[in-house]
């Protein structure tokens, strides 16, 4: 190639230039391809300029145009087919001809070969002479034929061209001279150092770089993660959410939440067959719990009724990630009281009807703060901060209910594209029925809230129903094509 490159920019240095690409291959004994890429790529750093130019330079047979080269013509073949005395029908000749019989017909009718007649075929001459055949074996000896003659054989699709492409005017460009310079492409460590030295090729900066053809994120792990940074900028600490089956005594009892409450139905709730129940729970705290639930606990009335350790025991798939807040401030509990900001995004389980909007599983979000003297302020604070994160700025609460949370509060927020309020979120304060028997000091208090992962992720990607973000019917291309989440203003 360098052989190449220095032939051409030296034969420009002492010529006006180059008239013919072919003509100086050849005379300078060089391979035509080659000199072809070095012209265009001399082109490109404008060392010279060139044009390129396609010429006709023979003409071949086309696999049809071989066939009748060796058979004869169709329309001979026809004529050859009807007797020379007498006549034969034209169901007969089609029998004999098959496809090619239409054009033969055409041309034998055209040339007055043949005649038709109360649809038998005679002779209207004696002989014919291949026209189509001889010409055709003129082109494969390499002979030269009239153009009547090509246009004719193309038409018919029994020759095609073969091109011959070069460059001609080959000139000196803006750029040249008689050698090249070798450019540096690369911006590795090396060339970087030597940058005074070195000349470096033009780089398009704005050029988008190659597809990443594996590791892509799923959307609900690109909104997790922009969650979770939230989260964690606001200082909070990740609970471990691992386990997907837990004992009906953290998801409900520890929560105070009534044996007989309606989500522990197993309607609404995924309970375990094997193993169905739990091994152990610590039964100090189950002791103080039952008191709680019954009668008597740390002031409250309780629910007044039996409370049934086998109900407890019953395991199932987590209905809430509250399950895993129980958990860890009943650890808590166990220690010398130190405040504590708690998060958890994972999956939970509802034993629901699936439609567009619900599924069987899902995932949910939960902040919590341990800390002495907090108030419902503080919770609306926070709340409002939260949410401002996510470009949420319009906030309502409206009072609900939690067996787990006294007061309770729904979180609404201004829906800027739907132009309408939607219910994001719920929350509240933790009640002493469930912190007190954990042992928490009686001075501390515990604001929560939790929400949905989907549908925050299925508006800021435009997914209306619910089945074509999660699950089987999931189409792989969403997760190649989505863009990277951005939340927030
Ligand atoms: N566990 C509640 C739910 O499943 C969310 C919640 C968390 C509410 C914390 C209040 C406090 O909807």
């Amino acid at each position: 190639m360098a052989e190449t490159e220095r032939a051409i920019l030296g034969f420009l240095q002492n010529n006006a230039q180059i008239p013919d690409s072919g003509q100086f291959s050849s005379d300078h004994n060089l391979d035509h391809d080659q000199v072809k890429d070095v012209i265009k790529r001399l082109q490109a750093f404008r060392y010279i300029d060139a044009q390129e130019i396609t010429r006709v330079v023979t003409w071949v047979l086309t696999e049809e145009g071989k066939k009748y080269a060796a058979q004869g013509s169709p329309e001979v073949q026809l004529f050859l087919a009807v007797p020379e005395e007498g006549s034969i029908s034209m169901v007969e000749l089609k029998k004999k001809l098959g496809k090619s019989m239409d054009f033969a017909w055409k041309y034998a009718k055209e040339y007055k070969w043949l005649e038709l007649e109360n649809k038998q075929v005679s002779r209207k001459v004696q002989h014919v002479e291949d026209k189509v055949k001889r010409m055709l074996l003129e082109i494969q000896q390499g002979k030269v034929i009239d153009n009547d003659g090509i246009n004719f054989l193309k038409g018919r699709n029994f020759i095609k061209e073969v091109k011959w492409n070069g460059f001609c005017c080959i000139k000196k460009g803006p750029n040249y001279a008689p050698e090249r310079t070798i450019v540096s492409t690369d911006l590795t460590r090396e060339n970087l150092q030597n940058w005074k030295e070195l000349e470096f090729k033009e780089h398009n900066f704005n050029a988008k770089g190659a597809p990443v053809k594996a590791g892509l994120l799923h959307p609900l792990l690109k909104v997790r993660k922009q969650f979770k940074d939230i989260f964690v900028q606001m200082g909070f600490e990740e609970m471990p959410t691992n386990n997907f089956v837990e004992s009906s005594f953290w998801n409900f009892d520890a929560l105070f939440q009534p044996q007989q409450h309606p989500a522990r139905d197993s309607h609404d709730t995924f309970f375990l067959k094997a193993p169905c129940t739990t091994r152990t729970l610590p039964e100090d705290y189950v002791e103080r719990v039952k008191r709680v639930h019954e009668s008597d606990g740390y002031g409250s009335r309780g629910y007044d009724c039996d409370w049934k350790r086998e109900e407890a025991n019953k395991n199932l798939l987590r209905t809430h990630t509250t399950a895993v807040s129980s958990r860890m401030l009943n650890a808590l509990a166990q220690k010398p009281f130190v405040p504590k900001k708690y998060f958890s995004i994972d999956r939970v389980f509802r034993n629901e009807a699936v439609d567009r909007t619900h599924l069987a599983e899902f995932n949910q979000m939960e902040g919590l703060i341990c800390d002495r003297g907090l108030t419902l302020g503080d919770l609306i604070g926070v709340l409002k901060d939260f949410f401002a994160r996510l470009g949420m700025t319009k906030l309502l609460f409206k009072p609900a209910y939690n067996p787990y949370t006294e007061p309770s509060m729904e979180i609404i927020s201004y829906h800027e594209k739907l132009g309408k309020w939607v219910e994001i979120g719920n929350s509240g304060m933790f009640r002493p029925e469930m912190l007190r028997p954990m042992g928490l000091p009686e001075d501390v208090q515990v604001i929560a809230w939790g929400l949905g992962l989907e549908r925050p992720t299925m508006t800021l990607y435009g997914i209306e129903n619910i089945r074509d973000l999660f699950g089987h019917k999931v189409d792989l291309g969403l997760i190649k094509r989505n863009p990277i989440c951005r939340i927030g203003i």
